[in-house]
């Protein structure tokens, strides 16, 4: 049996008084698809930064892929298979697309510090950055600079970087903010095509994204998991309609 992508156990983390992420416990399988909702100013971003180290946890432990991970740095979980996208987007804007996702391919290569090397060396990491670029619908783009995309084609791109590593366990944060309904259809599009070995944890806001996207949901609030399980029965929670739909 293979082990669990992540477990959290009784994970916090305090700013001062506030409790942002209070003693989170949840786990996800290999391959699985979870969204994670609740309200503005829920934990759901400060969750993510804990599990991909950009915070380090105030209590509990973290476990990704059968590893210890709760003191271990971002770089070194992203070693361990875990990649992420950000609320904000955040390209590299002076370059172009596809020296965007070559860098990125790039940074998670070990020839990197090969410098003596001849570009030509680097010729696969060119073929996988346009696979990349090809299947997020890009192609036209990739001469483009970063900050020339339509906003929509940023988000995209920056899924396309988060995937240059082959992570194994995937964070998604909000990746359809911001965009229009068609292109956020267009980048549901794109997340039902990811690799079905990845898991996958996307914070969404829109409720019929994350349940359509998702087979079992965690809602937080106040820091806290409120409920965790199969999208029906997260969907029909009394509470979990209170603070959605004010009604109940
Ligand atoms: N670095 C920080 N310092 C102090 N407080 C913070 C910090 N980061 C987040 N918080 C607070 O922690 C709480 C949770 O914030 P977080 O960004 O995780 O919420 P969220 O669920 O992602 O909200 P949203 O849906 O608006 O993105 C909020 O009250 C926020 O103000
Ligand atoms: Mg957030």
């Amino acid at each position: 049996m293979s082990a669990p992508a992540l477990v959290l156990e009784g994970v916090s983390r305090h700013f001062g008084g506030l409790k942002a992420v209070d003693e989170v416990s949840l786990t996800v399988a290999p391959g699985e698809r979870r969204a994670v909702i609740g309200p503005n100013g829920a934990g759901k971003t400060t969750l993510f930064n804990l599990i991909s180290g950009e915070l380090s946890a105030t209590a509990g432990r973290i476990e990704l892929f059968g590893t210890d991970a709760t003191r271990l740095p971002p770089h070194r979980r992203a070693a361990i298979g875990i990649a992420r996208t950000f609320q904000i987007t955040r390209l590299f804007p002076v370059l172009t697309v596809l020296e965007n996702v070559v860098v990125a391919c790039q940074a998670l290569d070990r020839r990197r510090f090969a410098m003596h090397r001849p570009v030509t060396a680097y010729d696969d990491l060119e073929a996988r950055a346009s696979e990349l670029i090809d299947r997020f619908g890009l192609t036209a783009q990739r001469t483009a600079l970063a900050r020339h995309l339509a906003y929509g084609d940023q988000r995209k791109l920056e899924v396309a970087l988060s995937l240059a590593g082959r992570p194994r366990l995937l964070l998604l944060d909000e990746p359809m903010a911001g965009l229009s309904p068609g292109e956020s259809r267009s980048m549901h599009a794109l997340l039902e095509e990811l690799d079905a070995a990845m898991a996958v944890l996307l914070i969404e806001h829109d409720m019929d994204i994350a349940f359509a996207f998702a087979g079992r949901v965690t809602v937080l609030h106040q820091g806290r998991v409120l409920i965790d399980g199969l999208r029906d029965e997260v969907s029909a929670n009394p509470t979990v309609q209170e603070i959605y739909l004010g009604t109940a």
